[in-house]
């Protein structure tokens, strides 16, 4: 089993976008099985809630489902994972603080390190910023690059 992990602030706008939108791609090319895939925050602001009404009418509008409920990272979670994928910069040095002392080299990415035809590293909030659409069309070129560099890593 893979298991990803997406993060950002509050999980309810980016990861849980990233998640259902990484698990859609995963099921069209029917390599559910070998994946585990969840999202989390790094704060605790949203815990208990739904995606955010943007995120959702977004993914609904693409045919892509999202039931994901807001939780906040933990230890486990870190240890666990293969792929950490934060949205941004700031997602990153959150982590590297949640985790101590545990090694997280080489297992933490930003999501549009994989994406093509794009400088911009870090995914706009859209929580502040509006723009779910622009948003999606972001996470969905990271995903897609980040379920090409897994197939490449793993050789299948
Ligand atoms: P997210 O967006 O990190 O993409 O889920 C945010 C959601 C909530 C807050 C900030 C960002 N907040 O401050 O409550």
């Amino acid at each position: 089993m893979i298991n990803v992990l997406f993060v950002c602030l509050g999980n309810i706008c980016r990861s849980p976008m990233a998640e259902a939108v990484f698990k859609h791609l995963v099921e069209q090319e029917g390599l559910s099985q070998h994946f585990h895939i969840d999202s989390v925050g790094t704060s605790s602001f949203h815990v208990g809630d739904r995606a955010h009404p943007g995120t959702r009418q977004v993914l609904t509008a693409h045919g892509i489902k999202c039931d994901s409920i807001s939780r906040q990272v933990n230890a486990n979670d870190l240890r666990d994972s293969d792929y950490i994928i934060a949205m941004d910069s700031s997602n990153v040095s959150d982590l590297r603080h949640t985790s101590r002392s545990l090694n997280l080299d080489g297992k933490v990415h930003l999501l549009l390190d994989f994406a093509t035809n794009t400088r911009t590293r870090n995914v706009p909030d859209p929580y502040y910023e509006g723009n779910f659409e622009g948003v999606y069309e972001l996470v969905k070129n990271g995903c897609e690059g980040l379920l090409t560099h897994i197939r490449q890593e793993r050789g299948f």
